[in-house]
């Protein structure tokens, strides 16, 4: 019979999988008894957490890992921060923040406290009770994975570890990685028990870098345990930090959470680059038919088009699922569009300038361009992924004199020119270029005066429009 992978029991090593029992999470239960006589290491655990006696670690300070670490130390934990970075490290242990979203202030009041620290030492972990893991998850040159960054975390983290203690894994990532990464190789490599010992789960981070209104602490917060006593502790956690959080059957469904979320994303704005193309070819306004679409009160959620995807998540997490889901024999055809859709933007803008300097009897080779925004979205400095990176190079490649400016993004890494800068624009400065490609919409941006003084304008983002700043020399993707 042939081996159908898909009817295979998943039967991880060691422990079985439990279901959430939501009569059984009675965190109050054990408030104020952290050393209950003959209670059991979950036990113990979750008293000590909620009497606040329990020591985080959270290993990855960068865009997610410090504003959790900050979040907890804030609830009145005491944290230490790991990160492979000297810099991030004396900045953190200076009362610094390198994360936009986190106050500086609100670092170095912790740090005077005495409620955060940081190292770059695994040793030092060996104090931590619960251990959070917040360490990139990049995709390899072949689209695949990258979990090398978890493997090395867990490299360091596994010696240090001790009975009663909690470790979840917060980084993006595919179904099953926190069993086979994590609580595969404590059982094996360390000899405890999941679930009985040690307690393992996992939690997806969901910061939106930028967002005013939703941060780490009301953003709702799921997670999933390799077992029923994992969970129970993980969510004693982060109910003392996090106001609302939401427990999921194991821990492959709250890897799978994340997934959805960012997939739901990627095909979305795949779908609406989609249509802004079928309507660039039939001579309609795209922006005009989202706005009276989104005037429907239900069955209708707007997305914009724009120049690609960018980020360290929507472009990155939906391939995650699909590599996963091709060891069970299943190809996703929506990721795999939108990607391809997506993924393709950068070149419409390119061919959209190219056309737009054409009328102007002008060829893109030899013209001026300036780049508006390189940052992947607006209000942020981060340019991982950013499609402005791609319409960059494409721009150079086609022989285009290309500079851009970006008040929050001062520079990136390009081949082979090497590290460039933002250009200021300051008075003069605009005319002087032949087009200016409007890639992010920085609230900062001067609009009006753009409008005014640029020669020619392609906005990748309606930000003109949304405006009501209208003229002849701007142009909507
Ligand atoms: N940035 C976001 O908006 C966002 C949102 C939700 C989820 N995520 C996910 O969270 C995870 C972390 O993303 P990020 O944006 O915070 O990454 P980041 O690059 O900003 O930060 C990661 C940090 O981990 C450190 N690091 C790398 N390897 C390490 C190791 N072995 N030990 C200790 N520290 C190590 C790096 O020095 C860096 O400071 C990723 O899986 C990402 O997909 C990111």
């Amino acid at each position: 019979m042939a081996d159908d992978k898909r009817n295979r029991p998943y039967s991880p090593v060691g422990y079985t999988p439990a279901r959430y029992e939501p009569s059984r999470f009675e965190p109050s239960r054990f408030a104020g008894a952290p050393y209950v006589p003959g209670a059991t290491m979950q036990q113990n655990l979750i008293g000590k957490i909620n009497i606040k006696d329990a020591k985080v670690a959270v290993v990855g300070l960068g865009y997610v890992g410090l504003p959790l670490a900050v979040e907890i130390a804030a609830a009145g934990f005491e944290v230490l921060g790991l990160d492979l970075s000297d810099a991030v490290v004396a900045g953190v242990n200076r009362g610094d923040s390198h994360v936009p979203d986190v106050p500086a202030a609100l670092v170095r009041e912790l740090v005077e406290q005495g409620k955060l620290r940081a190292t770059t030492d695994y040793a030092d972990l060996v104090d931590a009770d619960c251990v959070s893991i917040c360490v990139p998850t990049p995709l390899t040159e072949a689209k695949e994975p990258d979990i090398s960054f978890i493997a090395a975390a867990v490299d360091g983290i596994l010696p240090t570890l001790s009975e009663g203690k909690l470790v979840v894994l917060e980084s993006t990532t595919y179904p099953g990685t926190t069993e086979e990464l994590i609580a595969n190789r404590i059982e094996r490599e360390q000899g405890l028990k999941v679930g009985e010992q040690v307690f393992v789960a996992f939690s997806p981070e969901r910061t939106d870098p930028g967002n005013p209104t939703w941060k780490t602490k009301n953003t709702p917060k799921v997670l999933g345990g390799v077992t029923t006593a994992c969970a129970e502790a993980a969510r004693s956690l982060y109910a003392a930090v996090i106001e609302k959080v939401h427990v999921v059957g194991s821990a492959r469904e709250a890897e799978t959470v994340k997934l959805l979320e960012n997939t739901f994303r990627a095909v979305n704005i795949g779908l609406v680059n989609e249509f802004m193309l079928m309507c660039d070819r039939l001579g309609i306004d795209v922006w005009n038919v989202i706005q009276a679409a989104s005037t429907k009160p239900f069955g209708f959620m707007p997305f914009y088009p724009g120049p690609g995807i960018g980020g360290h998540c929507i472009p990155l997490d939906p391939m995650y699922m699909a590599w996963k889901a091709k060891s069970v024999d299943f190809y996703s055809r929506f990721i795999e569009l939108a990607t391809d859709i997506n993924g393709n933007m950068p070149r419409f803008v390119v061919t959209k300038l190219a056309d737009l300097l054409n009328d102007r009897e002008r060829s893109l080779k030899g013209s001026r361009v300036l780049i508006l925004g390189l940052a992947y979205k607006k209000n942020v400095g981060d340019v991982r992924e950013s499609p402005g990176l791609e319409v960059y190079r494409l721009l150079r490649e086609k022989g285009a004199r290309v500079e851009f400016h970006d008040p929050l993004a001062e520079g990136f890494d390009s081949t082979p020119e090497g590290e460039l800068k933002s250009s200021p624009i300051d008075a003069g400065e605009l005319e002087s270029f032949d087009a200016a490609v409007l890639v992010t919409d920085h609230d900062d941006f001067d609009y009006e005066r753009i409008a005014r003084e640029a020669k020619l304008v392609l906005d990748c983002r309606n930000a003109f429009g949304v405006r009501e700043i209208a003229n002849e020399k701007v142009f909507k993707l």
